[in-house]
């Protein structure tokens, strides 16, 4: 900040000096550690630097990166699964070009874009799901079903999984299941009530005390470690919810637009839920948006009158922007066989993974549907307090250093390696991410041994 005589400067003399957007392009990854540190979050740079991550990426296409250097690297992560249709995707990004010039915002106005896309959802859900709320984060659509759910029924008790996560804002982090992300922001909201996941005799016991209005669950658990319930547990849960007349919300903002196979991961168990949550993808991770999907009857009790069609709102939710983005993605998704390659490549996939398990100890466990894939490997002596003795943190260091592979454990359980590509990921890609996780396997195996394992980490 410019201080002259103890006097701040003029506007225009203070931004003197600071980048521009085209500066900002050219910048190298010293200047951008430089300034996240000093204005956001020091201990995120200290973890990409830890990891490896300190690379100036210069563009994006599809499966890869590449660097100022030239060199290219392959994306096994795509932004915690928020890239289905792989980075930069044209037609998306064609998409945004038309409507650069139609207004993206205009409150009280009923956006044709939000409209169309909430129409996209609707048929493709079973059409019995016929309402749409948007937002911009997966986080803000549980908060909307948290609302919507209390406001339809009266009633309070939100039931939960262990393991489970639905985001960071309070009423989410309420609701989720790791003790360590909610305890410094206690009290967190009351009324809530934990259920093992993939049980359903223990949620049969909870739903017959008989004040729970709803029960939230991922159809397969992914910051857990990729956990997936046995099967049948989704028709029990179904089952179990109708009985006790309860609402049954489904968080897809990780499953959901392709990730297992199919569009929504709850069309494998051939159920519908009451209350459908999106994100991530369905912008195809070029514009932040969220969606609740919900029935008529339980969005018309909540919010069906002119005094009562305002309490829940957003200023950014269903902006023409997002949601252009948002139909482009699913017509991609749907015409260019973008789901069906995620069945059939996430098979391929965890077929040969189970095999390579068989040759590797520190390989604990694979599991997995589509391209949502996660792998538990031992755990080592030592607990630095990052690590928490993770080799699979060892294992995310070495793909990227020796293989150039972006890959990341999952938030809830560092044991567990997670495989979540772009959709669009093609044979060439699976072959070169698996000789890579094999050579860093085979020396994995070695680096176990001198660190020697401490404890069979939870499979
Ligand atoms: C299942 C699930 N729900 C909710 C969220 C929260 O989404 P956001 O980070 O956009 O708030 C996530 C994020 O990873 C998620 O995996």
């Amino acid at each position: 900040m410019s201080k002259e005589n103890g006097r701040i400067g003029s506007y225009r003399e203070r931004i003197q000096g600071l980048g521009s957007v085209e500066d900002v392009l050219s910048f190298r990854f010293s200047d951008a550690a430089k300034l996240y540190s000093a204005y956001l979050n020091p201990y995120l740079v200290w973890i990409s630097r830890f990891i490896g991550f300190n690379k100036s990426f210069r563009h994006a296409s599809g499966c890869y990166l590449e660097d100022s250097k030239g060199s290219r690297y392959l994306d096994f992560l795509s932004g915690f699964g928020s890239l289905n249709l792989g980075h930069e995707p044209p037609k998306v990004l064609e998409a945004l070009r038309q409507v650069e010039h139609y207004p993206n915002i205009l409150q009280s106005y009923p956006n044709p874009f939000a409209g169309a896309l909430a129409q996209y959802l609707v048929r493709l859900t079973s059409e019995k799901l016929g309402k749409v709320f948007f937002c911009n984060s997966g986080t803000e659509a549980c908060e909307a079903a948290i609302k919507l759910t209390r406001a339809a029924t009266g009633k309070k008790v939100l039931v939960y999984a262990e393991g489970a996560f639905h985001g960071k804002s309070m009423g989410s982090l309420s609701i989720s299941g790791r003790e360590r992300y909610k305890k410094p922001f206690a009290p967190l909201l009351a009324d809530t009530k934990c259920v093992p996941y993939g049980d359903a005799d223990a949620l049969d016991k909870v739903l017959r005390q008989g004040d729970a209005v709803a029960f939230i669950v991922e159809p397969i658990q992914g910051e857990a470690g990729v956990i997936v319930p046995k099967n049948g547990y989704l028709k029990s849960v179904r089952k179990i919810c109708d009985q006790h007349k309860v609402l049954l919300i489904l968080d897809e903002v990780q499953t959901g637009m392709g990730r297992t196979g199919r569009l929504f991961c709850y069309e494998h168990d051939a159920i519908e839920p009451d209350v459908l949550l999106l994100s991530k993808s369905l912008g195809a991770g070029v514009m932040p948006i969220g969606a609740m999907l919900t029935k008529n009857e339980i969005w018309s009790r909540a919010y069906g009158s002119i005094e009562k069609c305002l309490l829940h709102t957003s200023t950014f939710g269903g902006n023409t922007k997002a949601c252009a983005a948002g139909i482009a993605a699913i017509r991609t998704l749907i015409s260019e066989n973008v789901i069906e390659n995620a069945a059939q490549t996430g098979e391929l996939l965890i077929s040969k993974l189970v095999v390579m398990q068989k040759r590797f100890t520190v390989l604990k466990a694979v599991r997995g549907r589509g391209l949502m894939i996660g792998m538990t490997l031992a755990r080592l002596k030592g607990n630095k307090p990052i690590m928490e003795g993770a080799l699979a943190l060892w294992v995310v260091r070495q793909l990227f250093k020796r293989h150039k592979i972006i890959s990341a454990f999952t938030l809830n359980n560092y044991d567990v390696l997670r495989i979540a590509p772009p959709l669009i990921v093609g044979k060439t890609e699976v072959n070169f991410y698996l000789n890579a996780l094999e050579d860093v396997l085979k020396s994995a195996e070695k680096f176990a041994r001198l660190r020697l394992v401490k404890e069979t980490a939870k499979v």
